[in-house]
């Protein structure tokens, strides 16, 4: 029976360390090359890639995958995979990890961190006894949403395949007749979702007693107060000498002591700057405008992005009932859009992601429950139509674009509402070396001394999902009057008068020219669009070639 509390049912276990069965969990073995690696060249490396390491004992940082001593049934997926190297966070976490210890690793959206976790989880798992019946999974990786959960499942199969490990994916929202079956048959990985892994433990379905090997993936989010009771219940559940990895791209000072309390001795990988960093392959442009004005922007904006070759675009709004009121109206109207929130069956949400995974619909609303870990190929455009609770939120969608080298444009709309972000937001554009326009400097200044903005680590409770079920009315797109949608492509009116994402001073815009601001790299977009928006936005001529609705 389930308690009032998640997992109220769940006992802790009493753990006697004396008679715990005995388990290995160092397997590394250093690569002559890196034993011969003098401590400048370590510091050379990790100046470049600004890597900061906390805590004692960290190995030297592997420069190459052979490096790595991976075993063969590893490397042989990792050449597959014609990579050139390993990522920097790769590079300093891989020998972290394979020597057993706990490990924080943060490190921007699309860096690979999924690996980072996955490829010493594989070796681990095959230097444990084998499963028996009625065993539980050795490793655990906890994530915050059901996608994220497949998705890692993904890689975890991809990688586990050629050692013959099994892996099963337990998550809220699909039956749980085949995730039984899977965790039954002897999967020795298990990627869960806080809610439906509680269920499946009370219900004596299985047991953490083997796991000796945990991932919390997006660990800040589950460690805020959305999923910390659920993922304290199900901690207490595994055996306190396992190791634990936690993975972000963002570290708010918030979680750090209710992490280490589930961490004891750890190392701290960051790279990057230490402060809240957005990738710096995305070119981010706020706009600074009125409420009311976004609609109409964001059809000038789709109109822009539909005719380039690579357009693949997620939205994010605010609440589930915008994202599917903004869908019905663009459906409308003709575009390629489908939506994606927690209001929708998991049948829905597979189906959308996977349109949108596979190009038949390169348009995607969605909630924050899209906002982190996944990982699309060619997301080309990421636009906020509403900026997001908190500043971290703002990191992680706009990494949905600009992964794995690739580069990406973010547009933001940004109203004076959302004013007491703004100090943060400018840090992040700041240290990314991005332009900030005068009227969102001005909007910065106006909100110092007005702060306390960071609703998301207060008071707010709400149990699994709580974040992403929030539904205030926004009235302004659930009237459904009669005039002309402001989503039909042939919206002429307005287009010409400005360049919406000017940032105010006059041709500012245009002569940053699309830099990232790093060495003069432009963003890699296509030059129609780059021109088009440096000539201050959407002329006649480039609306006549848009395609006609019925194309999508
Ligand atoms: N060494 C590597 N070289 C090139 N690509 C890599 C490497 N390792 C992983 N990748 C690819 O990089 C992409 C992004 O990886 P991943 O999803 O793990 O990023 P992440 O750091 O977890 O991002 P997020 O913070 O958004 O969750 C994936 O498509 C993955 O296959
Ligand atoms: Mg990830």
């Amino acid at each position: 029976m389930k308690g009032s509390q998640p997992g109220g049912s769940l006992r802790k276990p009493k753990w006697d360390m004396a008679t715990l069965q005995k388990f290995e969990k160092n397997f590394y073995k250093e690569h002559p090359n890196v034993l011969n690696r003098s401590p400048m060249e370590v510091q050379q490396f990790h100046a470049e890639h600004q890597i900061t390491i906390n805590g004692k004992g960290a190995p030297t940082p592997i420069f190459t995958f052979e490096e790595g001593c991976f075993p063969d049934y590893v490397m042989a997926q990792i050449r597959r995979n014609s990579w050139k190297a390993p990522t920097p966070i790769q590079s300093q976490a891989w020998p972290i990890a394979l020597q057993g210890k706990n490990l924080v690793g943060v490190a921007q959206t699309g860096s690979g961190k999924t690996l980072g976790f996955i490829l010493p989880a594989i070796v681990h798992v095959n230097h444990q006894p084998y499963l028996e019946r009625g065993d539980g999974p050795i490793v655990l990786v906890l994530t915050p949403t059901r996608e994220l959960a497949q998705q890692i499942l993904e890689v975890s199969n991809e990688f586990g395949r050629t050692s013959q490990l099994k892996s099963a994916c337990v998550y809220g929202g699909a039956p749980k007749g085949p995730q039984l079956r899977d965790l039954e048959r002897g999967a020795e990985i298990c990627i869960a979702t806080p809610g439906r892994l509680i269920d499946f433990l009370e219900a004596g379905k299985t047991t953490l007693r083997r796991t000796t090997y945990l991932v919390l993936d997006e660990a800040d989010r589950m460690l805020d107060m959305g999923f910390e009771p659920q993922i304290r219940k199900i901690l207490e559940q595994i055996r306190p000498d396992r190791q634990t990895l936690m993975w972000s791209a963002t570290w708010p000072k918030e979680v750090r002591r209710l992490a280490e309390e589930f961490l004891n001795d750890y190392i701290q990988v960051n790279t990057g700057a230490m402060q809240l960093t957005a990738n710096h392959s995305i070119l981010q442009i706020i706009d600074v405008c009125m409420e009311h004005e976004k609609e109409e922007k964001l059809v000038k904006l789709l109109n822009e992005i539909m005719q380039e070759k690579q357009n693949k675009t997620i939205i994010f709004v605010e609440t589930k009932r915008k994202a599917d009121d903004i869908t019905r109206r663009m459906k409308r109207d003709g575009w390629p859009v489908l939506s994606i929130h927690g209001d929708k069956s998991q049948q829905e949400r597979d189906w959308a992601l996977n349109d949108f995974r596979n190009g038949r619909n390169p348009i995607l609303v969605a909630t924050d429950v899209a906002s982190r870990g996944l990982d699309v190929d060619d997301i080309k455009f990421v636009i906020n139509f509403d900026y997001p609770n908190c500043s971290e939120d703002y990191v992680h969608r706009i990494g949905r674009t600009g992964r794995a080298g690739n580069t990406g444009t973010a547009y933001t709309f940004f109203t004076p509402n959302n004013a007491k972000q703004a100090p943060d937001l400018c840090n992040v554009l700041k240290e990314a070396k991005q332009v900030i326009s005068p009227k969102l400097q001005q909007l910065e200044e106006s909100s110092r001394g007005m702060r306390g903005g960071r609703q998301r680590w207060g008071g707010r409770g709400g149990g699994i999902g709580g974040r992403f079920d929030r539904s205030s009315g926004n009235g302004r797109f659930n009237d459904r009057s009669g005039g002309g949608s402001k989503f039909s492509g042939s919206n002429g009116g307005g287009f010409k008068s400005q360049s919406n994402f000017s940032n105010g001073s006059s041709g500012g815009f245009k002569s940053n020219g699309f830099s990232n601001g790093h060495g003069g790299q432009t963003n890699g977009n296509a030059g129609g669009f780059k021109s088009n928006w440096s000539q201050g936005g959407v002329t006649a001529a480039s609306l006549s070639s848009i395609p006609p609705p019925s194309r999508f």
